[in-house]
């Protein structure tokens, strides 16, 4: 490919600043020191607690992000709620703001709610100046990109109606996952850039080679990397959804999975990663995508397609399902008067997001049976935890500092999250304060069984006997 210098680059602004935005950005300010990046988001207070001068309190809890903010904040990267005038000076605006599944009207339930992205397109036809590339950061539905081009050239919102703007489209993808963002963004296994314009195509790629192997770099056509984005997700939950499909047969005929994740994961062609059974797949792309998917395939009248990756959102589900279930079973029946620690609030470990988290669900159906449920995350805020119960003023649920806190009373703690911590935790000390028979339900095979149970535990491991 012909590459063109990005010398005339400047200026980048970045609408939205959550996990994706923010991230994406600071690894892009620390990687290209001649460019200045500007964050923005209408929500003041994200955009203050990214100013914070506590860096622990950023609003995103990803390792190596605070070095990172703390090396590039103030000098060429920069979080600010001056949406229009940053849009003004930008040569590249990134739109990473919320798609998620609509609630109500057409689609409800599968397609993605497209309004944030409209109000921001908008936005971006009335402030922009001259030609300004816009690229979808945010993962969308395919023809999006449609979407956005017909509200920029069709605007009539513009300030200056004597200046001809221009505008070129490029969808970008991010394929980071939370956790692991910074090392994600730091050595991508690839970079998508899909579009029609050549020119602009070679500028996004010019900023990506300041880090990243130009061999890592794939362009293609608008419409190929919005569907690898959806497909790439889809993928990645249908191989976690048939692995814990899998636990459950282990659980019925006493095979191990650890044991089976290691037999097929030798296989070169299925691989080792992403084997790891749990309890379902949460955070906020996997399912919002898949049913992105079903609702693509639907609407092109591929039905049979659409049921095909619909059960992978099922059979995640009924995982939830079934746990919550066997817990309640092996407590005799009754959580009425029994007190449930969960370990765990986040979707997975190393991160604070909590979106679709496997908690909520599995904690909602034990309250639903009468139980009272004290959590404990290393990193979720309280206030964040108990937000999700709002339905549940009449139930016990409180939030304490510390496992062993948690678990005064209680008879019996599952883990939820993979966090590493809880591989530690003085579970001596925490079977000392739980009422009897004291249950562990260890959901991410994170504990070493015989260990726990010497201790006295009974311990139900996902994916045996
Ligand atoms: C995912 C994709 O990995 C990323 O490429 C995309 O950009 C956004 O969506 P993320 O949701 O941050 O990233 O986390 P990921 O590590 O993929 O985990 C998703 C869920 O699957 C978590 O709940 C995790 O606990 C679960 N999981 C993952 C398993 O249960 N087993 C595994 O082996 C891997
Ligand atoms: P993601 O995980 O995709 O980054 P988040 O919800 O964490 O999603 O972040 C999206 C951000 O986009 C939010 O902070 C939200 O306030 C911001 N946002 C949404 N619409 C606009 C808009 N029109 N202008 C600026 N920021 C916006």
């Amino acid at each position: 490919m012909n590459i063109t210098k990005t010398s005339n680059i400047k200026n980048i602004c970045c609408i939205g600043a959550g996990y994706v935005g923010g991230p994406t950005m600071a690894v892009i300010a620390a990687n290209c020191p001649d460019l200045i990046i500007n964050v923005v988001d209408i929500n003041i207070d994200r955009i203050n607690s990214w100013n914070i001068d506590d860096l622990s309190k950023l609003p995103v809890f990803e390792p190596g992000l605070k070095d990172i903010v703390e090396k590039c904040r103030g000098k060429n990267l920069f979080f600010s709620s001056n949406v229009e005038e940053n849009i003004a000076n930008a040569d590249i605006i990134f739109i990473s703001v919320n798609t998620p599944t609509k609630t109500k009207g057409i689609g409800a339930g599968y397609a993605s709610d497209l309004k944030w992205i409209e109000s921001s397109t908008r936005t971006i036809a009335k402030f922009a100046r001259n030609h300004t590339i816009v690229v979808e950061k945010s993962t969308l539905p395919v023809k999006t990109a449609e979407t956005i081009k017909n509200i920029l050239l069709s605007s009539d919102e513009s300030l200056d109606k004597n200046v001809k703007k221009t505008f070129s489209i490029l969808s970008n993808p991010e394929f980071l996952a939370e956790g692991s963002a910074i090392n994600d963004l730091q050595n991508p296994d690839r970079v998508l850039i899909g579009g029609d314009d050549n020119y602009a195509i070679n500028l996004l790629v010019n900023i990506y080679e300041k880090w990243v192997d130009t061999k890592k770099i794939i362009t293609t056509n608008l419409w190929s990397s919005e569907l690898s984005k959806l497909v790439a997700n889809a993928f990645l939950a249908q191989r976690i959804s048939s692995v814990n499909s899998i636990s459950a047969l282990c659980e019925s005929t006493g095979a191990n999975i650890q044991e089976v994740k290691e037999a097929i994961g030798s296989d070169t062609r299925i691989g080792n990663k992403f084997l790891n059974a749990g309890p379902g797949f949460g955070g906020s792309c996997f399912k919002k995508d898949i049913l992105n998917l079903v609702y693509l395939c639907r609407y092109y009248g591929l039905n049979e397609v659409a049921a095909y990756w619909e059960q992978i959102v099922q059979i995640n589900l009924w995982q939830q399902k079934r746990i919550s279930a066997l817990v309640i079973k092996n407590l005799f029946g009754t959580l009425s008067n029994k007190k449930l620690v969960i370990l765990g609030f986040s979707f997975k470990a190393n991160t604070n997001d909590t979106r679709e988290s496997p908690s909520i669900n599995i904690s909602k159906e034990f309250l639903k049976e009468g139980a009272e449920l004290n959590f404990y995350d290393p990193k979720v805020e309280k206030k964040q935890i108990l937000r999700e119960f709002d339905d549940f003023k009449d139930s016990k649920i409180s939030v304490s500092k510390s496992a062993l806190g948690a678990a005064e009373g209680a008879d019996a703690v599952l883990v939820m999250t993979d966090w590493e911590d809880f591989k530690y935790l003085d579970w001596i000390s925490i079977y000392k304060v739980m009422r009897k028979p004291a249950w562990v339900f260890d959901t991410r095979i994170c504990l070493n069984r015989e260990e726990i149970s010497n201790i006295g535990f009974n311990i139900w491991t996902l994916g045996r006997i």
